[in-house]
């Protein structure tokens, strides 16, 4: 399986080999294949970002950044809060996986909140994040579901993040965001599998299954809905249905 980062190394040789006129042409044409590649092969997306939601929302990039560090952040409470969660019956590794994604989420932040500061923006006391409130609105809150649905959601954030990620590594000009968003990529990747992982332990795999294509089906629908602006889940009215 050929994946984003792969792909993103095979355009750079390229762009050695050919002269300045062309390296302009491959650079155009061969990062949008890279991430398209990278999510039909690695993310069970149902709708696809176009790169130019990526080039429309780098046009603000301290408040795309305010919003990422506001992701990050939540992204470790849901880790932490999922930690003590575990299902009836002691699942072997979960504690352990919770606090170990709640530990990456938190570097993320670090991360996120040093590039933010060293170009003059800073954090704000609140946040509102409609994409998520959506997605949590679709956990059966208090029933068998409870759990796996949390998982679910999990995972889709983390799967939407990775696709976004790889637009914005791919339609960022500014080398350091653009490495930073390719960086990203394969950490939330890792974080999108483990959370689905769980969850196919917490139920016959037909049900998993069902639920699991019902989730996605709802993501693409709550994407789509969300309006448009510099945050890393905004709405595009250019997404690609499969
Ligand atoms: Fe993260
Ligand atoms: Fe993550």
């Amino acid at each position: 399986m050929r994946t984003f980062c792969s792909a993103f190394e095979a355009k750079r040789e390229t762009a050695k080999i050919v002269g300045g006129h062309r390296r302009q042409y491959f650079t155009v044409l061969r990062y949008p294949e890279a991430v398209t590649r990278a999510v039909e092969t690695e993310l069970p997306l149902l709708s696809k970002t176009p790169l130019s939601w990526g080039k429309s929302v780098l046009a603000d990039p301290v408040a795309l950044l305010i919003d990422h560090a506001f992701l990050e952040k939540k992204a470790a409470n849901n880790a932490m809060d999922l930690m003590t969660r575990w299902p009836d019956d002691w699942l072997p590794g979960w504690v352990e996986t919770m606090t170990s994604v709640a530990r990456d989420e938190a570097a993320h932040l670090a991360q996120v909140t040093r590039l933010l500061i060293r170009r003059g923006g800073r954090l704000e006391r609140t946040h509102k994040n409609p994409y998520a409130n959506e997605l949590r609105k679709l956990v059966r809150l208090g029933t068998p579901g409870d759990l796996p649905d949390r998982l679910f959601v999990s995972a889709l954030i983390e799967l939407r993040s990775c696709e976004r990620f790889a637009v914005l590594a791919a339609a960022a000009e500014d080398e350091e965001l653009a490495a930073f968003y390719k960086a990203l990529y394969s950490s939330e990747l890792g974080h999108y599998k483990v959370f689905l992982r769980l969850a196919y332990k917490l139920g016959s795999k037909e049900l998993i299954d069902a639920r699991w294509q019902q989730m996605l089906e709802s993501e693409a629908r709550i994407l789509a809905e969300q309006a448009p602006g510099p945050r890393i889940h905004s709405g595009s009215h250019e997404l690609i249905f499969q």
